[in-house]
């Protein structure tokens, strides 16, 4: 087989066209490195845009109280202490200029009365802390780093899916890519890459990711021998769409929840009040369960009260509490909970949650100004990723960077809303900036070895020369049914081992599907070599699961229900590709002393 390819070279290829890909290019360009980016889906078609109700930095402007070293202890609280802290700290400190960067580039912030960004509350942030353009904060982002990035001169592959990174004596030296429009295939030489791939949602069956979501990125690192860390914490936004089925899983913002929405049950309970977490207790000691008022005074920004409603408790609380009231046979009409904004005004409503509105109104029926809103928990992001240094975001193979949902690092077991917009901002444009100044010190692109080329040119065509065979898109649906109900919020060893074993059969029937032959925009084709990934991403996340016998964050086990301060909390977990998929536990180095002073010392539970 003697199959023709285009070959390009490049300083730096970014894979990912989200907001940390977009940062990262708009970072390397203005080194005047040669930058491309790929893209498996449109410019700026990511999973950014379902960041809806904001951004959090500590700009202080809602409540002159914040400042980064509150940002970084709310961010590891809410990480219950498994997050690198070194991006903890980072992430914190460089928030606010990030974001106010982005004003400079034209990003319509909501306003303070006094002319300021605007800050919204959300779960875990002890201040009003997100910045945010009504509940499209996402797509605002977007819609600024791409009119910036591609003024900067870089060049952009549309509709592009990697099946392979190239190492060259363990050195990233390229990528293979294929064109989903016309099936031609490429070979991207270059001397960097960043991987900005997002996360791996779509293998679960409710999640709030879009088709493009299916974890080629930590697949593809995996492959080519990078550490993949904590792929056990997946998190489970609380608040999903659940009705009409057609729509179930799309996100509704917890920008909701940070406007004053309320959770109730089957029997009108405000239950969030009954699922207070120990290590938040204080500061909901002192408030009545039925009291309104205070609510509104938080919404209304009134700074001397700052009192977070139940329902903004961090996400891994409120998703499990949900799932609680349901098993107690308390759950809304189609089985979730129902959440209320419709005693506010419905001015503010529709000025603040403009898209929760219509949505509402469009998929499901529902006034929300009037009427309660149906809510269930949905896959929504990957706290695992790629292993990164937390000051270049280099991985463990040389020259390979990553940032955003496709790194590991900053949150942790649990990650708060507001902090995956900040995230691939600092960090984007920290792996931009380094991935630029690697390539800048290299003269010569690394020879790729023609036989792997051969060889991903050969596997990427095999789907299409299977005459008959089951069709992909019946095994990616089991794949992901049976993903939500053995590898979803609450876990067992059963289930796990249940769920490792189920990969194994769905791997062989993933074999011998068939596509037709054509190369020329093929759904069928594509779907059957996205199952590779998918695979091995939720292997990963079963395997990690299965070893990290406490529940924290966003793990939880049945069998074993509580944190295990001892030994599971000072621990990440580490896969790599050896012969099988292989796994280990390592800390990251122990807490700088004037940072540990910012922590709820009492959290970290030492003399256990
Ligand atoms: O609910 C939301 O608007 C999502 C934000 C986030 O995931 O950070």
């Amino acid at each position: 087989m003697n199959e023709e390819y285009i070959t390009h070279e490049y300083d730096v290829v970014i894979i990912g066209a989200g907001g940390a890909g977009l940062r990262a290019a708009i970072e390397a360009s203005k080194t005047g490195v040669s930058v491309a980016m790929v893209c498996k889906s449109m410019l700026g078609k990511a999973h950014t845009v379902m960041a809806e109700g904001g951004a959090a930095a500590a700009l202080g402007n809602k409540d002159p109280r914040d400042n980064w070293q509150i940002h970084f202890r709310d961010t590891m609280k809410g990480g219950k202490y498994l997050n690198d802290w070194r991006m903890a700290r980072i992430h914190a400190q460089q928030a606010p200029d990030r974001i106010r960067e982005l004003e400079t580039w034209g990003a319509i912030f909501d306003r303070t009365s006094k002319g300021l960004t605007n800050q919204r509350n959300f779960g875990g942030h002890t201040y009003p802390r997100l910045a945010h353009i009504g509940d499209a904060t996402g797509l605002e982002l977007i819609r600024t780093l791409q009119e910036k990035g591609v003024h900067m001169g870089m060049d952009v592959f549309m509709e592009f899916t990697v099946r392979k990174l190239f190492t060259t004596n363990g050195i990233i030296s390229g990528c293979f890519a294929y064109d989903r429009n016309d099936g031609t295939l490429h070979v991207f030489k270059s001397k960097t890459i960043v991987m900005a791939t997002g996360g791996a949602t779509r293998c679960w069956s409710v999640c709030s990711g879009s088709w493009e979501y299916t974890g080629e990125g930590y697949a593809l690192a995996y492959w080519a021998g990078a550490e993949i860390g904590d792929m056990e914490f997946i998190q489970f936004h609380p608040t999903g769409m659940i009705w009409p089925p057609s729509v179930k899983g799309i996100l509704v913002t917890e920008g909701v929840r940070g406007e004053g929405g309320m959770l109730t049950n089957s029997e009108g309970n405000r239950f969030m009040f009954d699922y207070v977490p120990e290590m938040y207790k204080d500061e909901f000691a002192d408030t009545e369960k039925e009291a309104l008022e205070w609510v509104s005074e938080v919404v209304d920004g009134k700074l001397a009260t700052v009192r977070r409603p139940p329902e903004l408790l961090t996400r891994d609380v409120v998703a499990k509490a949900i799932n609680s009231e349901r098993d107690a046979g308390r759950a809304s009409e189609h089985g979730g909970a129902y959440l209320d904004i419709s005693w506010r005004n419905p001015d503010q409503v529709k000025k603040k949650l403009p898209g929760m509105y219509h949505q509402f109104k469009e998929l499901a029926a529902v006034d929300i100004t009037v009427e309660k809103m149906e809510v269930g928990p949905t896959a929504h992001y990957v706290m695992g990723g790629i292993k990164v240094h937390p000051e270049t975001q280099e991985t463990t193979v040389p020259r390979m960077f990553a940032a955003g949902e496709a790194a590991t690092g900053l949150h942790g077991a649990n990650r708060l809303g507001g902090n995956s917009l900040s995230d691939l901002i600092v960090f984007g444009k920290i792996a931009g900036e380094h991935a630029a100044l690697v390539a800048q010190g290299l003269s010569d692109f690394l020879v790729i070895n023609p036989v792997e080329i051969e060889e991903a040119i050969k596997e990427t065509l095999a789907p299409l020369t299977r005459k008959e065979g089951e069709n992909p898109a019946k095994v990616v649906e089991d794949l992901r049914e049976m993903m939500q109900n053995k590898v979803g919020i609450i876990r067992t060893e059963k289930l796990l081992r249940e769920a490792l074993q189920d990969l194994d059969d769905l791997e062989i029937r993933s074999q011998k599907t068939s596509t037709g032959d054509s190369r020329i925009y093929n759904p069928g084709w594509h779907q059957a070599l996205e199952i590779e990934a998918m695979l091995d991403v939720s292997r990963m996340c079963a395997l990690a699961a299965l070893h990290r016998e406490e529940s924290r964050g966003g793990h939880t086990r049945d069998d074993f229900p509580l944190p295990d301060y001892k030994h599971w909390g000072k621990i990440n977990s580490v896969i790599t590709k050896k012969d099988e998929m292989s796994i280990e536990h390592r800390s990251y180095p122990p807490i700088d002393e004037e940072l540990k002073k910012l922590l709820d010392i009492e959290d970290l539970h030492e003399e256990e």
